[in-house]
C-alpha cells in the first residue's frame, strides 16, 4: 500500500526529506554502482566528493528507470547530477557499468579498508592508519589488538561504572576490540522477527525496573529493511509530566541490570552522562544511550547468536525527535538538518526542535507533529531510504 502523502513529495527537491526514497528503486543498479564510488572517496577521507556521490545517489530513486530517452529532458533536471555524474549515468545506461567502479572493486587497498570499515569503531581514518602499517587483512588485526576470534572477555560492570569518565581513545579501542573478537556474529544480519523478539525481551525486563515506558525499534527495521544490522531502540516514558524525570539516569541502571541477567554481555560505550550539550552545539544529540552486545535468553540447544544493541533513553518532550533522528537515514537526517536551518531557522536533531533566533524548544506530541512544525510533508519510514 503506498502511504497516502507520497503525491505531495517531489521528486526534484534538493532536500531528500521531500523527496520519496523506497528501499528499493527501480534505479538499483546504478546506485550499487555509484555507492562504491562514494564508499572509495569516503575511505580516503574526501569527504565533499563523497557527499556529492552520496546526493547523486539519494537522486536517483528517480521514479522510473534512467533510459537514453529520459536523460536529457527529465534526469538533467534533477539536482545533484552535475556534468561528470551524468556521463556515468550515460556510461551505466549504454554499457550496464562504470569504469571507475571496476577500478575501484580490484583495488586492493580498497578491500582492505573496506574490511577494516566493517568493524565498529573503525572508521576511515583509523582504517588508512592501520593500512599504513602495512596491515591488509582482519586476521593482521586480530593480531594486531591481540584478540581471538570468538572470545572478548569485559569486566562489562566496570565499563559501566566509568561511563562518562573515559578518554575517547579508550572507548574506541575497547569498541574495536569487542567488535572484532565478535565479528562472525556481527556479520550475520538480524531478521526482522528476531528485531521484534528483542525489543520484547528489552521491554520485559525494563518494566521490571521503571513501569510505564514505551518504545519504539527505529534504525533500518523501521524504514523496512528486512534485515538489520544492528537493532536501534528509542526508550521512553508514557506520562507527560513525570517522564523525564524517571528516565533521567535510567540507561546506566537499566544496562546494569540487562548485564545481571546475562542478556547485555558486553558494552561498548555508554554516553550522555557528562557530556554537557546544553547550548545544542554538537549535531549528535545528548541522549543518555548504551551501545551493547546482546543476546537472546535460549533454551540451551543451540548458541544464540551475538547482536549489536543500540539503546537510546528520551524523555517524553524529545521522543518524536528521537525516533525520527535514530530512524535515519543518515542522509534523510542530515538533509532534515539542514533544511530546518535554512528554510525555517530551525535547529534540529535527535535531541530535540528549537528556534534559532530565540533557542525556544518545541515538544511534538506525535511523529506528524515534528513534521509539521519543519514545514514538511510527512515522509512515511519506509520512505526515508535516501
Ligand atoms: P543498519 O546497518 O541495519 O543498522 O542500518 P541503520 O540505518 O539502522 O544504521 P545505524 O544503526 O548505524 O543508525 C541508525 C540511524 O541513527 C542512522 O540513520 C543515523 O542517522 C542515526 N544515528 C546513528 N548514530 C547516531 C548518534 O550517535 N547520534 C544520533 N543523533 N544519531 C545517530
Ligand atoms: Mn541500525
Ligand atoms: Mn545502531
Amino acid at each position: 500500500p503506498q502511504p497516502a502523502d507520497i503525491s505531495l513529495l517531489t521528486h526534484t527537491s534538493r532536500y531528500c526529506c521531500c523527496r520519496a526514497s523506497p528501499l528499493v528503486c527501480p534505479n538499483q543498479g546504478l546506485i550499487k554502482q555509484l555507492d562504491k564510488i562514494k564508499e572509495a572517496r569516503n575511505l580516503e577521507g574526501e569527504e565533499r566528493s563523497m557527499l556529492s556521490y552520496a546526493r547523486a545517489i539519494s537522486v536517483s530513486p528517480f521514479p522510473h528507470v534512467i533510459t537514453h530517452s529520459n536523460l536529457k529532458r527529465e534526469i538533467s533536471k534533477l539536482p545533484y547530477l552535475g556534468e561528470k555524474l551524468l556521463s556515468m549515468v550515460e556510461e551505466f545506461i549504454k554499457t550496464g557499468q562504470i569504469n571507475e567502479t571496476q577500478g575501484i572493486l580490484t583495488s586492493s587497498r580498497f578491500q582492505a579498508l573496506s574490511a577494516f570499515t566493517t568493524i565498529h569503531g573503525i572508521g576511515p581514518h583509523t582504517a588508512r592508519k592501520l593500512y599504513n602499517l602495512g596491515l591488509r587483512t582482519l586476521e593482521d588485526l586480530e593480531r594486531y589488538y591481540e584478540v581471538e576470534p570468538g572470545r572478548c572477555g569485559q569486566e562489562t560492570l566496570a565499563v559501566i561504572e566509568a561511563a562518562g569518565r573515559e578518554s575517547d581513545e579508550a572507548i574506541v579501542e575497547r569498541s574495536i576490540k569487542v567488535a572484532l573478537a565478535l565479528r562472525h556474529d556481527f556479520s550475520q544480519t538480524i531478521p526482522r522477527a528476531e528485531v521484534e523478539e528483542m525489543n520484547r525481551v528489552v521491554m520485559s525486563e525494563l518494566e521490571q525496573i521503571e513501569q510505564g515506558c514505551k518504545s519504539i525499534v527505529v534504525g533500518g527495521y523501521r524504514r523496512g529493511k528486512p534485515q538489520s544490522n544492528d537493532v536501534d531502540i528509542v526508550i521512553s516514558h508514557r506520562n507527560w509530566e513525570s517522564g523525564a524525570g524517571k528516565i533521567k539516569g535510567l540507561c546506566k541502571r537499566f544496562v546494569r541490570r540487562l548485564h545481571e541477567r546475562g542478556l547485555v554481555t558486553h558494552v561498548m560505550h555508554l554516553s550522555g552522562f557528562h557530556e554537557h550539550n546544553a547550548l545544542r552545539t554538537h549535531h549528535w544529540d545528548s541522549l543518555e544511550k548504551a551501545l551493547t552486545v546482546f543476546v537472546l535468553p535460549g533454551d540451551g540447544s543451540q548458541r544464540r547468536v551475538y547482536r549489536r544493541l543500540d539503546l537510546i533513553f528520551a524523555a517524553p518532550q524529545v521522543f518524536w525527535t528521537a525516533v525520527v533522528g535514530w530512524t535515519g537515514s543518515t542522509m534523510f537526517q542530515r538533509d532534515l538538518r539542514l533544511y530546518a536551518k535554512q528554510q525555517k531557522g530551525f535547529k534540529f536533531d535527535s535531541s530535540g526542535i528549537s528556534r534559532r533566533h530565540d533557542s525556544k524548544l518545541f515538544f511534538p506530541k506525535t511523529e506528524r507533529e515534528v513534521f509539521e512544525l519543519l514545514g514538511l510533508v510527512y515522509v512515511h519510514p519506509t520512505l526515508r531510504n535516501a
